[in-house]
């Protein structure tokens, strides 16, 4: 190779990443065409424009809308397969992929369907991309405790298909226990779990969901520089926190990419890990994550190597896989 080829990017796990999230544009119009559904943008371009952000919830509006276009298996698989075909050229060996079935079967989408278009896509994604998977459940937060519960009962014929169940959608008001009845069935049915937490919510939701859910890992959670005692518990426990630097700074939770407090978070001794969340929406997938904040915020290629280390340390993979990507 040249002195002047670019390296190839760090292997690394991803593991907060919204399916649903990387819904390209390109996607959306080739999905809207084939189910017949017209969209309100006459252009590629057009919706690219709409994709400014104030805040999590301006977000989220773009993003519940769009899925409109997910409709069939195919449509599922297809989404899940131009994912896996970029994280293969961002350096991702291993995905914890979530979804939203709340968002599909309120529109009238069985669970089955999105199930099975997804497991279709993860099942070869190790043979074709090189790429081993995990499905993550999510619950939207605010929807009811009821709805979780329902959802989580559909879902129990899928459930050797899913590894965690998690905790999503808008955060403020919608603290995590609310949803103590659902986290302990899922504990109880084996599953792991997670829960965003500390995005734009305060540092006592990191904390319900450790000591009220019982989480394995954190989804963002840099809210919780905002409490020591907090700080120490999660140093503590080593308990992983999947921070998504370019989400940060579109849904404006950090006004400046440079102001990011991911340094002070890994000098304090968290276990972090860097995701790239709603990727189709935020400019950059897994290993834009890691160039960005390089770039921004100075990180030598030892910190890089931590970040990369620490991915796969937080990934729920047994013993003897997980010796094979560290
Ligand atoms: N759903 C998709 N992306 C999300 C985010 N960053 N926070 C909360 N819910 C989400
Ligand atoms: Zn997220």
């Amino acid at each position: 190779t040249s002195p002047s080829a670019p390296k190839p990017p760090l292997p690394k796990a991803e593991l907060h990443l919204h399916i649903e999230g990387t819904l390209e544009p390109g996607l959306v119009f080739a999905l809207a065409e084939r189910n017949g559904i017209s969209l309100p943008y006459a252009t590629e371009d057009a919706l690219r424009r709409a994709y400014s952000f104030t805040d999590l919830q301006s977000f989220l509006d773009l993003y519940y809308a769009l899925m409109d276009v997910l409709r069939t298996e195919d449509d599922f698989a297809d989404l899940a397969n131009a994912y896996l075909a970029r994280a293969r050229e961002q350096g991702v060996r291993h995905a914890e992929i979530f979804f939203d079935p709340q968002a599909h079967t309120a529109r009238g989408v069985p669970m089955g369907t999105v199930i099975r278009g997804l497991a279709r896509a993860l099942d070869g994604a190790q043979e074709t991309y090189g790429i081993s998977t995990r499905l993550i459940m999510c619950f939207l937060r605010d929807e009811s405790a009821a709805s979780a519960l329902e959802t989580f009962e559909a879902a129990r014929p899928y459930l050797d298909r899913i590894t965690a169940v998690g905790l999503d959608s808008a955060e403020v008001g919608h603290p995590p226990s609310k949803f103590a009845e659902v986290y302990a069935l899922a504990r109880e049915a084996g599953l792991k779990c997670v829960a965003h937490a500390g995005e734009e919510g305060p540092a006592a939701y990191v904390w319900e969901a450790l000591d009220v859910l019982g989480v394995d890992r954190i989804d963002h959670g840099v809210r919780c520089m905002d409490d020591e005692r907090l700080v120490a518990r999660l140093v503590a426990d080593q308990v992983p926190l999947t921070v998504c630097p370019l989400s940060n700074v579109r849904l404006r939770v950090i006004d400046d990419l440079a102001d990011h407090p991911l340094p002070a978070m890994l000098d304090a001794g968290l276990l972090i890990t860097v995701n790239s969340d709603d990727p189709a929406y935020f400019g950059g997938y897994a290993d834009d994550n890691f160039t960005a904040v390089r770039e921004a915020l100075g990180l030598d290629e030892e910190a890089l190597r931590r970040l990369a280390r620490n991915s796969f340390r937080a990934a729920f993979l047994d013993e003897e896989t997980r010796a094979t990507y560290v």
